[in-house]
């Protein structure tokens, strides 16, 4: 019983899902993109393009769109109503919560629907306060948030009740204990007799940062940031429901310092100010989203008590202020695996004057708190499956769980993924080709572009698929060679001649802006690109073929690979497996897990649990150095070539 390629329809009918009559919904091929556009009711609408078989919870949930759920996404709960404007298959969990009028009317549960084509959503407001949230590939946080708010009614003081203000006060919650500093006790007898005694005490974990006249319980929030080399996340949450308020992301404001890491750890040892410099430009790139997410929530940012930061070891470092200059020289050490908590406005950020910065840990230089907050998010410490973590990105971080034994590595991939060293290479914005589709019967070449606009560049995840389908339909050879153009005239003849040259290079034409445009001028796929794409996908699988054989395992015993970061959960899934990105293992099992180290921090800030969690990794994985490995090269050499497939 099959359909297409890689979709076991077997699998799916032991799961309880079965296309009803009408269904229309297309077994997926792992490639291309779908668009869903959210109506939510009461909320801000939202259109989002993601990866087919996301599915649509985690589609909303990775863009900060609130769906009800107590379950975590596991299809117990009931709870995550959504209407499509499809029939899309219909799992038994959907049958025990609708009527059959409600399933023609296209209701589902939204943890069970996986969007494989265009979809419209109706997402209905939230019904329950929730006690937890799901975040992450499926993780259910109880919400225990470290910010805690106590409003207390005090008994005025009297010539019979001398207590001082801060006993009077810590005598009503005394089910906290709590430290305070000089700035709230200037504060305190001011507020409590201004306000009546009838106060908020605000506390963040066991400090006590503010007295607020009233109750001021529904007001408490925090920010979760991502804190990427190239672009920073924000997301507001509600701390009280776990719900995402705003989500906002910009590129950061360090890039004239260079696309990488390398690039501005060295730009620190050879100008003494730019340390100073890439301080201010990362506070300004987190203060300016901060403010963003606020406005777009219609939150006042002084009742932002707390923000967890998810960020690589150099960014960490960066926005400390601490020299980063030992993690970019051997033996890559860093000032500490897990860094001081600091007042916010320590680091320009204009929030509450007392709000905190959660730092996540790191493992190592390379392997840093970023990915600590993704083996949080996926929950690779908790799943007894054997699953591959690739974060892809211009270093890539990469782990290996076989349910027991955790191993992590870095491989150095180069800048193509970001666009870099590609000849007609672009960041993943409007006018960057996402998706390429070659018909060679038609002789056709199909071209997703950002935006819907006409194409400019490529991007990473596009040049990944021009590569994976010019080795499909065999213009390009295993080794990676453009194939000559006599071959290419005979076996594809209606393809022929876009396989051309820009001076002495080889280049296949994916789009000419006018008939007679110069070759130059349009946008191509040149030689030295595959080239590159080659050496950065070799250095990533060799680093998983490492990890595989360090805990004895082969390709086929991969059960899952998450492909996580603002690139790598943008990758055609097929195309990802054609050049051998991945193991070569049915496309089902690869996923798309969204911006994890976004996840991780929200996780963060919303359960104090979650965050001994991710200190806790820091002694369950062990870290393999590949510079050390005497059969890296070798394997390296032998990984350069294009499997094809899938
Ligand atoms: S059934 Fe609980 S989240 Fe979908």
């Amino acid at each position: 019983m099959s359909t297409g390629p890689d979709v076991d329809l077997d699998a799916i009918a032991r799961e309880g899902l079965m296309a009803p009559p009408g269904a229309v919904t297309p077994a997926h091929d792992g490639s291309g993109r779908v668009q869903l556009s959210f109506t939510v009711v009461g909320g801000q609408d939202r259109s989002v393009r993601v990866p087919p078989g996301v599915t649509v919870f985690d589609s909303a949930s990775w863009n900060g769109i609130a769906i009800d759920s107590t379950c975590g996404g596991h299809g117990t709960c009931h709870k995550c109503k959504v209407r499509l404007d499809v029939q899309t298959p219909v799992s038994r969990h959907d049958r025990r919560t609708f009527s059959p009028t409600e399933l023609e009317q296209g209701w589902r549960l939204a943890c069970l629907a996986t969007a494989t084509r265009d979809l419209a959503v109706e997402v209905p407001p939230l019904t329950t306060r929730p006690k937890a949230a799901t975040v992450g590939v499926g993780r259910q946080v109880i919400l225990r948030p470290a910010v805690q708010k106590r409003y207390v009614e005090l008994v005025a003081p009297s010539l019979a009740d001398q207590r001082t203000d801060l006993v009077r006060l810590t005598d009503a919650i005394d089910d906290l204990e709590v430290t305070v500093d000089l700035a709230v006790l200037r504060r305190l007898p001011v507020v409590l007799r201004e306000a009546d005694w009838k106060v908020t005490a605000v506390v963040v974990d066991e400090a006590l940062v503010d007295v607020e006249p009233g109750d001021t319980t529904a007001d408490r929030y925090g920010i979760a940031f991502d804190l990427g080399t190239t672009t920073v996340v924000a997301t507001l949450l509600d701390l009280s429901t776990g719900t995402p308020v705003a989500v906002a992301s910009r590129l950061n404001k360090q890039q004239p310092f260079g696309g990488d890491v390398i690039s501005r750890i060295s730009a620190t040892m050879m100008d003494p100010d730019a340390l100073g410099r890439l301080q201010q430009l990362a506070s300004e790139t987190l203060d300016e989203l901060a403010l963003q997410v606020c406005t777009e929530g219609g939150v006042d940012p002084a009742h932002v008590y707390e923000v967890a930061v998810a960020g690589n070891a150099t960014m960490t470092s960066l926005l400390l202020g601490i020299d980063p200059e030992p993690l970019g020289v051997a033996p890559f050490v860093m000032p500490t695996a897990h860094p001081p908590v600091v007042l916010a406005s320590e680091v320009g950020l204009h929030l509450h004057p007392r709000a905190r910065v959660a730092l996540f840990p790191a493992l190592g230089a390379y392997v840093g708190g970023d990915i600590v907050a993704g083996m949080l998010a996926t929950g690779m410490d908790r799943d007894k499956r054997t699953r591959l973590f690739i974060d892809v990105g211009t270093n890539c971080e990469i782990v290996l769980s076989d349910g027991d034994t955790l191993v992590s590595t870095a491989a150095p991939a180069g800048p193509a993924f970001e666009g870099g060293a590609i000849r007609c290479g672009m960041r993943a914005a409007d006018g960057a080709i996402e998706v390429v589709r070659v018909d060679p019967a038609e002789g056709t070449v199909v071209l997703g572009v950002i935006g819907d606009t006409t194409p400019r560049g490529l991007c990473g995840s596009g040049l990944v698929d021009a590569v994976a389908e010019l080795v499909r339909v065999g213009l390009l050879d295993a080794s990676g060679r453009f194939v000559t153009a006599d071959a290419a005239k005979e076996s594809l003849p209606l393809l022929a001649d876009r396989l051309t040259q820009v001076g002495e290079e080889r280049v296949f034409v994916l789009h000419r802006p006018t008939p007679d445009a110069e070759v130059a001028d349009c946008v191509y796929l040149s030689q030295r690109d595959v080239r590159e794409l080659q050496f950065a996908k070799g250095a990533i699988a060799t680093g998983w073929a490492l990890l595989l054989e360090q805990l004895g395992l082969e390709q086929d015993d991969v059960q899952q690979v998450l492909l996580a970061g603002s690139f790598g959960s943008y990758l055609s899934p097929a195309s990802a497996i054609r050049i051998g990105l991945v193991p070569k293992i049915p496309v089902l099992r690869i996923v798309s897990a969204g911006n994890v180290a976004g996840e991780g921090a929200k996780m963060a800030l919303l359960s104090v649990r979650e965050r001994v969690g991710a200190a806790t990794l820091l002694d369950t994985v062990e870290y393999v150095e590949l510079s050390d490995r005497p059969e890296f090269n070798d394997r390296f050499v032998d990984l350069l070539s294009f499997p094809g497939g899938a």
